[in-house]
């Protein structure tokens, strides 16, 4: 039988190769930094330019009016983010803004495409494309880092787990201090360390590969992490709401670990504050 979506898995990572080599190139000159929601909620020039390439390259391969898109920058500018029964691409030029603008970090540029289809994730890449590593994976078909299989690591002990997180980009005092509460908890279980990339696309292809245990934030956005969703699933991990309860790609919280042991004791500890969800009308 044909397989509708292998088409449209190999254009992805080949698009994802186009826009990662336009973000290594707009690394090489100096980056002006814009801001959107707040003042630590960082866009580029790279970050609008980037998503209309990827958009304007899948509509000229399926068609005008094929699929929906989500795209980070087109919904900072206005445009919907809602997913209906139409296959829908949900992108994030440039995972890690910050980390872009400082240049420091080792994956500081990164692109995800994700396709959805029916609210489902079809197939997740993300390319860290100063690393040149391209983490992909297909619904059924397994994660891979470049061609090599990937999985989760096999811990069940909490005490010898390495957890990240983020601190997002709400800077809102009563919010940094639940975050910080939930991190010495954490840390106080005790855990082997406590980490964060900088990027949440890059922080679950480390759960996908075993690198760490688990992942886990609030105020993430759909686009941060939808590839990163299918990518961890795929590698043998779960995910689940910051509650306990199964994960919604559009509450902008969510918990991704090696194994449901892990998941649920990180989640004793987390104290969860309100974020909007990113499809509130
Ligand atoms: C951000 C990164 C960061 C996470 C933020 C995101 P962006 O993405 O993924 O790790 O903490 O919540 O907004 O805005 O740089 O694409």
């Amino acid at each position: 039988m044909e397989d509708p979506w292998q088409k449209a898995y190999d254009f992805a990572v080949a698009v994802a190769r186009k826009a990662g080599a336009e973000i290594r190139k707009a690394g090489e000159s100096e980056i002006r930094v814009m801001t959107k929601s707040s003042t630590v909620d960082l866009v580029t020039k790279t970050d609008e330019r980037v998503e209309k390439i990827i958009i304007s390259s899948l509509k000229e391969e399926f068609g005008e009016d094929a699929h929906c898109f989500i795209g980070e920058e087109s919904v900072a500018k206005g445009e919907p983010c809602v997913l209906s029964d139409k296959p829908t691409w949900i992108i994030d030029p440039v995972d890690g803004t910050t980390n872009f603008k400082t240049k420091k970090n080792f994956s500081f540029e990164l692109l995800k495409d994700d396709l959805f289809k029916l609210s489902f994730v079809e197939f997740g890449v993300v390319y860290s494309c100063l690393e040149d590593k391209m983490y992909k994976a297909r619904k059924g078909k397994g994660a891979f880092c470049d061609d090599e299989p990937i999985q989760v690591s096999d811990m069940k002990d909490i005490n010898k787990s390495i957890i990240i997180s983020e601190h997002g980009t709400d800077r809102s005092p009563e919010k940094v201090t639940k975050i910080f509460s939930t991190m010495q908890k954490i840390l106080c279980i005790p855990v082997h360390g406590l980490r964060g990339s900088g990027t949440a696309a890059t922080n679950m292809c480390l759960v996908a590969t075993g690198a760490v245990e688990a992942f886990f934030e609030i105020g993430i956005h759909c686009w941060d992490i939808a590839a990163g969703v299918i990518i961890v699933k795929e590698a043998g991990g779960i995910l689940l709401d910051v509650d306990g309860g199964p994960f919604d790609l559009m509450s902008r919280r969510m918990v991704s670990a090696n194994n449901e042991l892990i998941a649920k004791r990180i989640i004793k500890e987390i104290e969860i504050f309100p974020v909007g969800r990113d499809d509130a009308p």
